[in-house]
């Protein structure tokens, strides 16, 4: 019996892998997850909002930061996740060093996406 409700619990989850590694295997897809988008929203609030405007409103509290909803007038939103991973930030002198877990950086770029102005095409 309990081997049975074990066995069961584990197909359980790799079915929830399977569907999570689908998602993650597109990066070019919004993420609409909107538990995913509040993760890097707060993920965002916490390590860059002393600075950046996290925000689809609000001005950046450091000067010369750019307001993240603006980035893809830029870059590449995309292209920020290799950054975000390996933890470098180009021309970002003043910026603490940050470096995120795969998943974070999936709901960092999900949030990004869902708040650029003008939206990205
Ligand atoms: C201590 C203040 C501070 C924090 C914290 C901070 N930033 Fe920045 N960031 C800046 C400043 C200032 C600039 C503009 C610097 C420049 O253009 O050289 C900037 C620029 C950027 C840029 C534009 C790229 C570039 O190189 O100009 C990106 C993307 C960025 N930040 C992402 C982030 C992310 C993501 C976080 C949180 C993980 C973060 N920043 C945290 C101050 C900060």
């Amino acid at each position: 019996m309990r081997a049975h409700s074990l066995r069961r619990a584990s197909s359980l989850a790799a079915g929830v892998m399977v569907v999570a590694a689908s998602v993650w295997a597109e990066p070019g897809q919004a993420v609409d997850d909107a538990a995913m988008l509040r993760q890097g929203q707060t993920l965002l609030r916490r390590d860059c909002g002393g600075c950046h405007a996290v925000e689809r409103r609000g001005e950046s509290p450091r000067a010369g930061a750019p307001a993240f909803r603006d980035l893809s007038r830029r870059y590449d939103v995309d292209s920020l996740g290799e950054a975000l991973a390996e933890g470098l930030m180009t021309g970002h002198p003043e910026m603490p060093e940050f470096r995120f877990r795969p998943d974070e950086v999936d709901a960092i770029l999900g949030y990004l996406r869902s708040i650029q102005t003008p939206p990205r095409r």
